[in-house]
């Protein structure tokens, strides 16, 4: 098993320049599904490049990315002004962290490509605290690929959301 800080280590500027050659489709797939208007409050846990967010910040009243990769905040705040997207801000934080400090303050939550990035009892923890951060009636969408093979937590694993 991976200590805490070496699965924080995967996420630096080698990785983060190689995301930027992923395709946006899997997410452009998904934009249909959401509901989402313009009074809403939006958080994307584990952000990013915050590609989610050309998707979702022209729906909403705020968009928010948190992402505990500095790599990965700079590669958003990169691509937020490179998009003009106003709307939009970016915290380096760890997901726990955030939501200790942010109760009850988010009508939509995204989660994408995220629950295969952290081991099982991790994050059951991180579902209580985006629980938390979350309003009453809030949603929470969470999307995962289907992996089939070594993944980057260092064991196989099969994971169909
Ligand atoms: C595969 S990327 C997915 C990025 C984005 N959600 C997307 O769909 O393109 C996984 C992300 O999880 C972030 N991450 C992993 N564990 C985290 C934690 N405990 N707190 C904050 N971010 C975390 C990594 O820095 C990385 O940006």
């Amino acid at each position: 098993m991976k200590s805490s800080l070496e699965l924080k280590e995967m996420y630096g500027k080698k990785y983060v320049d190689n995301y930027e050659n992923h395709s946006p489709i899997r997410l452009e797939r998904l934009v249909s599904y959401f509901s989402l208007n313009n009074t809403h409050v939006a958080v994307d846990f584990a952000c990013g490049n915050g590609m989610l967010m050309e998707y979702v910040a022209p729906q909403v009243k705020e968009y928010i990315g948190v992402d505990f990769s500095e790599f990965f905040i700079d590669s958003a705040n990169n691509r937020k002004n490179r998009l003009g997207i106003a709307n939009a801000k970016f915290v380096h934080s760890e997901i726990e962290n955030f939501c200790q400090t942010h109760k009850k303050i988010f009508d939509v939550g995204f989660a994408m490509d995220f629950s295969g990035h952290v081991y099982d009892k991790e994050w059951v923890k991180i579902l209580n605290n985006i629980r938390a951060s979350l309003k009453v009636n809030g949603k929470l969408y969470l999307h995962r690929r289907l992996v089939f093979g070594l993944t980057n937590l260092g064991y196989y694993r099969i994971t169909i959301h």
